[in-house]
């Protein structure tokens, strides 16, 4: 495959830049013109951040998996599409060819047909890290079913109420997943999600942990033996048709936090996803032909999606797809991967090189890292420490490091440095990539204009206009959609992020200025934490705001009130981070939890959040006024009680 898009220098990407904002339809139009169409677009955007209304490619006729697997046959059969590293290293590796891709995701395609599944219907996949979730995503998109990934990391509460959200009658599953030196049975966590749901009428078992899981009559069947079923029945050529999609299709719903209520079902469209990952992929991580591409994201998360999925393989590259954690059976894991796979682009997040850079040196001892050409971070903001250890200890100074800005909302990556050919600013994003029109608006929505005392313009960081890859809707709730990301700011797609900008136009991503908190990479709502710390039944009250954490970025810190201890501090402490992780999943437990016999609320009944920040964060001496407080002295309580 060749990429003509792919830009090269430094002034190539200023002349693409300036045609992609003065000729955005033109621009996007060359650009899709690279993919296979059924039938062409009749208008490359049509949009309005109003409603909001978005079309990407309204008209054109396409399917995304033939855009990943078809088109890069026959010359790319025998080439890796995934390359699967198992949880234990000394267990069988997978190497997936596109043909054989091709064959699996066909399969499968037709396995979710004789179960009922239609066009438009609604799939919940909830599996480990195996290439048969691959399978299971690709196949849906091939007939037209909405995917709807969920890290198995969450709580069968959680997969309970996007379920309900998403009104999906058919589930994906594994009996258990490895990560690590951890079996987590995924089956018997869905069958939890399911007592009481009357919704669901399949759920496909892939057998990966061989642990015994119950099975019912009716509702739930192996994959293995469903796919015997295809292969016995039919050739080939008979169900590896594909399902014309519109462009404005929606291809699939990924659930994220935000900073009110539960999760919302970010719902992104086949056209511009497609056109985005891949041009975003090709652009930042300037993959070339041939390179290994190992992004140690989550399917369960959109880096997942689009940075292991789709963006790599409508490209024709080699994606490598982990299993396990960086840290098992030791903290040399990643390096070991890519030294035996002579990895080329490494695609990780802040929290896992700052958990690895606390083992020192020793585990990078014998490990070849030098087929690396390209380091990317993604997630956080990289403080400039872990960036400089990343790029002389693995980069070993000749690899040039992206630090990739984007979100779930944004499908792909908004701004960051094309690898070698922009320039890049330890802890600086830097530049937006086609496209991408950042504004730096004070709290009113008006343009910031004047520099801070370091020369730094300083703002809350919006969108003037639509990329191909933003988000379409919030399932089940366009208004949501509307007033989370579009009302804020008239006119402009506002992202959640604080950010600098410098006279080079670079920006620095500084982090949420709203509610939601960023730990290890994962973006968990406070109030969503809160409700599952109400749950427990000892807690009257809670407020939970993040604090600087060495290794995971940001950490929980809970402040509650309880109307009685349940045996002491530290069993309640336990009883609380169980009821969490029972309610949303083990990523939300709190890393402390202090109780107090009072939060500072206004008069009109508000929690100050900005005095509880300050308190977690050490800052004692800023907590500004507190004379407005209705009960100024709980101040000084919670301060003395500090941990
Ligand atoms: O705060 C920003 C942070 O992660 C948030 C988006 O989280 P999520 O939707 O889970 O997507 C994560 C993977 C794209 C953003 O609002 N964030 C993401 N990348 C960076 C970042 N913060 C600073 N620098 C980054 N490179």
């Amino acid at each position: 495959m060749s990429y003509p898009y792919q830009i090269k220098s430094l002034e190539e990407y200023k002349v693409a830049y300036q045609k992609s904002i003065t000729d955005p339809e033109g621009f996007w139009g060359e650009i899709a013109e690279n993919f296979t169409w059924r039938k062409k677009w009749d208008k490359v955007l049509n949009w309005n951040f109003k409603e909001p209304k978005v079309e990407w490619f309204a008209g054109g006729k396409l399917n995304i998996t033939e855009n990943c697997l078809d088109r890069h046959l026959p010359a790319l059969a025998d080439k890796p599409a995934i390359i699967w590293e198992p949880n234990n290293p000394e267990e069988r590796v997978r190497i997936v060819t596109y043909e054989r891709l091709h064959k699996r995701v066909c399969q499968f395609a037709q396995v979710l047909k004789n179960n009922g599944v239609k066009k438009g219907d609604r799939v919940c996949i909830y599996m480990g890290m195996v290439p048969e979730l691959a399978y299971a995503v690709l196949a849906c998109a091939r007939i037209g079913a909405i995917h709807s990934v969920i890290f198995g990391g969450f709580s069968a509460q959680s997969i309970a109420d996007r379920l309900e959200d998403a009104k999906a009658e058919y589930i994906v599953t594994c009996d258990g997943a490895y990560r690590g030196g951890k079996d987590i049975p995924l089956k018997s966590i869905i069958d939890d999600a399911l007592i009481g749901n009357k919704v669901v009428k399949r759920v496909i078992v892939y057998t990966r942990t061989r642990t015994a899981v119950s099975m019912i009559k009716g509702r739930d069947v192996w994959w293995e033996d469903e796919m015997l079923k295809v292969t016995d029945t039919l050739p080939v050529e008979d169900f590896g048709k594909s399902e014309e999609m519109d462009a404005e299709d929606p291809l699939f719903i990924l659930y994220t936090s935000g900073s009110t209520g539960k999760p919302k079902g970010v719902v992104h469209t086949i056209g511009g996803y497609m056109v985005w990952t891949n041009y975003t992929f090709v652009n930042t991580f300037q993959y070339q032909p041939g390179q290994v591409h190992f992004c140690t994201a989550d399917i369960g998360w959109i880096t997942g999606h689009s940075y292991i999925i789709y963006g790599p393989l409508s490209a024709g590259a080699t994606s490598l797809m982990f299993e396990g954690v960086p840290t098992w059976p030791d903290a040399g894991r990643f390096w070991d991967i890519v030294d035996k796979y002579k990895v080329n682009i490494l695609y990780t997040a802040p929290t896992a090189i700052r958990s690895l850079m606390s083992y020192g040196l020793d585990p990078l001892k014998g490990k070849d890292l030098s087929s690396l050409k390209v380091l990317g971070t993604v997630g956080e903001p990289i403080n400039e420490e872990a960036w400089h250890w990343y790029d002389e200890n693995i980069g070993k100074k000749k690899c040039p490091i992206v630090d990739t800005w984007w979100q779930t909302e944004t499908a792909g990556i908004l701004i960051s440095n094309l690898a070698g050919v922009t320039p890049s600013k330890p802890s600086w994003a830097t530049l937006p990539l086609p496209g991408i029109q950042p504004v730096l608006v004070d709290d009113r929505g008006k343009e910031v204009t004047e520099k801070d005392e370091e020369g730094l313009y300083k703002g809350n960081l919006c969108m003037k206009a639509p990329w191909p890859g933003i988000l379409r809707t919030t399932y089940g709730d366009h208004e949501r959609c509307r007033t989370n990301y579009f009302a804020t700011y008239e006119n402009l797609y506002f992202t959640g992020d604080g950010a600098l900008r410098n006279d080079d136009g670079f920006f620095r991503i500084t982090g949420r200025v709203d509610d939601v908190l960023n730990v290890s990479g994962h973006r968990i709502g406070t109030a969503e934490v809160e409700n599952a710390i109400n749950m427990h039944a000892s807690v009257v009250e809670s407020a939970v705001v993040g604090f600087p954490h060495e290794v995971k970025g940001q950490g929980i810190y809970a402040y509650v009130i309880v109307s009685a201890m349940h045996g002491d501090e530290e069993h309640t402490r336990k009883d609380i981070s169980q009821t969490v992780a029972r309610i949303i999943g083990p990523i939300a437990k709190p890393d402390r939890i202090q109780f107090v016999n009072g939060l500072p609320k206004t008069r009109s009944g508000k929690i100050m959040r900005r005095i509880l920040r300050k308190i977690a964060e050490g800052e004692m001496d800023k907590l500004g006024d507190t004379s407005t407080l209705l009960d100024p002295g709980v101040v000084d309580e919670i301060k003395s009680g500090k941990l």
